[in-house]
């Protein structure tokens, strides 16, 4: 038997409850703060990836599925949407269409990670991006959408982390006061660490390693290097979210592992995932479009992880998506009439369905069981002689004959569905 690959997962019917209420949820949110849809590629010029993300970030030194095409173009499966995003919008002249815009995707996104519970190789992100506004208003409106959407589908149970990272001047000093703190303890440090330290200190701060951890409490903070333009825009998120009963944590060694940021960072995290404790994350990046090639455009953005919140959901009883219908009959003339029943239920909107090949009642009362149907639709001698049909309520076993013309309002009535 060829399996599929680590990390990799099946989506079967059972799952599309929980996958459609999350991206349902998602969809109205963006359609309610007027975010439009995009599809960018699942696959870019390696290049996209090691300048937008950074080279020594984890995602692009360790976990991109990079391959050559046949012309030895390298070519990357996205790890995560943004720097893709950033891309179409400079290369299809969207700044020329709009001062600001706001887009939102849904789609796989691919991650060479040691698969675990929350941590899969492809696996599924929504995301929003806005270019072109600076005001801390958006990055209150980033957040807030995900707050919104967290709590549309049911979770509640999460704290909210924000930082600010400043912009790139008040980053210098800071770094250089994060190098000089870890220089003085290089042989506590990881492997990876002495790395870091040397071609890019900030990303000491992403260490998941856990003799790296008790470092990182005594080492510089960035809030103390924040100029005044970047306090001040700090101040205003927070007011943001303050005022809009947002709660939130302050955490000053939130930086994230992407060097595209700039002041605003975030995470939605929560103590259900074990290891993954983030479920969306996100923060602001006013220098990626120029980086890309594009003129200076502020921009920031969200994120977050479907099969994730889909944990989270696990343990709330998802409404599973039965059937209206299941037609039971005897065969010869009473499969004509199931047929012809069938194709009249379906084309009046109800969800129906049969299975020619009759293998006795029991055995299709087995199949209306399986197929979460509310109620069946007995067409046996009986019936065929008195012009009628019996309807079973699966629920409650209640069993009532009803005309056969008088049949499709019949069960629009029982079913709660409006009449034509
Ligand atoms: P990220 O934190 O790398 O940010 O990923 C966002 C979310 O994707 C995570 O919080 C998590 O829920 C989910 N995720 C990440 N890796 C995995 C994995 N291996 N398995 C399952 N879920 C995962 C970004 O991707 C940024 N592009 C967010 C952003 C948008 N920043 C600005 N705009």
């Amino acid at each position: 038997m060829i399996s599929k690959p680590p990390g990799i997962e099946d989506r079967f019917p059972d799952r599309i409850a929980a996958w459609s209420l999350i991206t349902g949820a998602a969809r109205d949110v963006f359609r309610i703060y007027n975010y439009r849809e995009i599809m960018p590629p699942v696959m870019e010029f390696t290049e996209v990836f090691v300048r937008g993300l950074g080279r020594e970030s984890d995602i692009v030194s360790k976990e991109m599925f990079t391959f050559e095409d046949r012309g030895g173009r390298s070519l990357t499966l996205r790890p995560e949407g943004t720097a893709g995003v950033v891309r179409a919008y400079i290369e299809n002249g969207e700044y020329n269409r709009r001062a600001t815009s706001k887009l939102f995707y849904v789609g796989p996104m691919f991650r060479a990670e040691r698969p675990q519970k929350g941590r899969l190789r492809q696996f599924y992100q929504f995301g929003a991006e806005l270019f072109g506004g600076s005001d801390p208003f958006y990055d209150f409106e980033i957040i807030s959408m995900m707050d919104m959407i967290s709590k549309r589908v049911g979770i509640d149970d999460y704290t909210l982390l924000v930082n600010s990272i400043g912009c790139a001047s008040c980053r210098k000093e800071f770094v250089k006061a994060l190098a000089r703190y870890y220089t003085g303890m290089k042989d506590l440090l990881c492997k990876d660490c002495v790395v870091r330290l040397e071609r890019n200190p900030l990303r000491l701060l992403d260490c998941k390693q856990d003799s790296c951890q008790p470092l990182k409490k005594d080492s510089p903070k960035i809030t103390a290097y924040l100029d005044e333009e970047c306090r001040s825009h700090y101040e205003s998120v927070k007011k943001y979210l303050s005022d809009n009963k947002i709660s939130f944590k302050e955490d000053p060694l939130l930086v994230r592992g992407l060097d595209y940021y700039t002041k605003t960072t975030f995470e939605f995290v929560t103590t259900k995932l074990g290891g993954q404790n983030a479920f969306a994350a996100g923060g602001r990046y006013d220098n990626l479009v120029e980086e890309f090639g594009g003129r200076t455009t502020p921009a920031v953005g969200f994120a977050a992880g479907i099969e994730r919140m889909e944990i989270l959901l696990e343990n709330k009883k998802m409404a599973a998506h039965g059937l209206d219908v299941f037609i039971v009959h005897a065969g010869g003339e009473a499969l004509n009439k199931a047929a012809s029943t069938c194709g009249l239920l379906r084309q009046s909107g109800l969800s129906a369905d049969m299975d020619p090949a009759a293998k006795g009642f029991k055995a299709q009362l087995k199949k209306a069981d399986r197929d979460k149907a509310a109620l069946a639709l007995i067409i046996g001698e009986d019936e065929l002689a008195a012009g009628s049909i019996t309807v079973k309520d699966l629920k409650t076993g209640e069993q009532e004959k009803v005309k056969e013309d008088a049949i499709i309002d019949y069960l629009k009535a029982k079913l709660g569905r409006s009449h034509p």
